[in-house]
């Protein structure tokens, strides 16, 4: 290299200028590696017992809606091309016990959902919870033992291979336990096969962390208070969001077992475990974006300290780039819309 000399032109002799496919929008059109299709997104979506809709305080545009709103909504994304929703139901709490008993009644809430849905809209994929903290007064995702320290582990999986046979029956495309059990994906497969519903798919909740993201989702649901009592928390099951290893470790375990996506969650905080996945797992790999995640960009941008709809593309793109295939994000149906728009 030459000396610097202030009089002279300054040129840099420089082969390769990454710049140079960033000049115009249609270089940088060309240069794009990674986007967001509607193809990827699939809308959670909350279904109450009655009543007019209601919004949740946390997580604006999201509403607790009755079956009859659940499937004009439906329409609509599938109208805007959303491949897939994924129920959650907010329940009566005199429904709630300590064992979740309502999860066994093959006309629950979640089951008249899943039949009005694919009787009107047939072509979207519906994804149910396989779960049991909407039905348990104390919000665990399982069975406890006889004086509440811990979640039984065999006793939760058979409920669960219980609740994914009636979800099959009622007609759902994909069954997501999101309880983080072990050998409950396995179980369940069995389950459903020895039912006959060899091509009801699993989407493994693989890598779900214990995360202080779940905040407004709760509220959503009404697991607020329940969720984990003083006694036990969902640490027990859910994973440490300190562990990478363990993660990707535990999601090839589902996939062994059966499933048929695999999943981490939360998503934003996590991307280095969707990479990792994406890398290691040969079925398709799923992400959701939780409701903290969804609650902060709107938190953020009503203070007016970020902008809205380029935070919430940018959160997605990040997602994607990142390794996943699918996302479930509270912004799917704002996002078809501009993406169709
Ligand atoms: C539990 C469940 C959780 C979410 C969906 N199902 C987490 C929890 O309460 O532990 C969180 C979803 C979100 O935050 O958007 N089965």
């Amino acid at each position: 290299m030459k000396s610097f000399d202030k009089t002279e032109d300054f040129k840099l002799d420089l082969p390769r200028r990454p710049r140079r496919m960033r000049r115009t929008a249609s270089l940088r059109a060309m240069a794009q590696e990674t986007y967001v299709r509607v193809e990827d997104l699939i809308a959670p979506l909350i279904v109450k017992e009655a009543g007019e809709k209601e919004p949740v305080g946390s997580m604006p545009g999201l509403y607790r809606l009755n079956i009859e709103g659940l499937v004009a909504e439906c329409r609509e994304l599938a109208d805007l091309g959303v491949p897939a929703v994924a129920i959650f139901p907010n329940m009566d709490p005199d429904l709630k016990d300590a064992l979740g008993s309502e999860a066994g009644n093959p006309d629950t809430l979640t089951l008249r959902a899943v039949k009005a849905i694919k009787a009107a809209v047939p072509e979207i994929s519906v994804i149910t919870d396989v779960a049991l903290d909407p039905y348990t007064t104390h919000g665990h995702d399982g069975v406890l033992n006889e004086d509440g320290s811990y979640v039984m582990n065999d006793e939760t999986v058979r409920r669960l291979c219980e609740m994914a046979v009636l979800q099959a029956e009622a007609g759902v495309d994909i069954v997501a336990p999101s309880d983080m059990m072990d050998g409950r994906v396995g179980a369940i497969r069995a389950a459903l096969d020895t039912c006959g519903h060899i091509d009801t798919a699993i989407m493994a909740y693989s890598a779900k962390f214990a995360s202080a993201y779940y905040g407004p989702y709760r509220e959503a649901v009404g697991s607020a208070k329940a969720a984990g009592t003083t006694l036990l928390g969902k640490e027990t099951y859910q994973m440490n969001p300190a562990n990478r290893r363990e993660a990707i470790m535990d999601a090839l375990m589902d996939e062994e077992e059966g499933a048929d996506f695999v999943m981490v969650k939360p998503a934003g905080a996590y991307l280095d475990i969707i990479r990792e996945l994406r890398d290691a797992s040969e079925v398709t790999v799923a992400a959701y974006q939780v409701s903290g995640e969804y609650a902060q960009i709107h938190a953020a941008a009503k203070l007016g300290w970020l902008d809205y709809e380029k935070t919430r593309d940018e959160s997605l793109l990040a997602i994607k780039r990142a390794g996943a295939d699918v996302i479930l994000t509270y912004f799917a149906k704002e996002v078809a819309t501009k993406l169709k728009g």
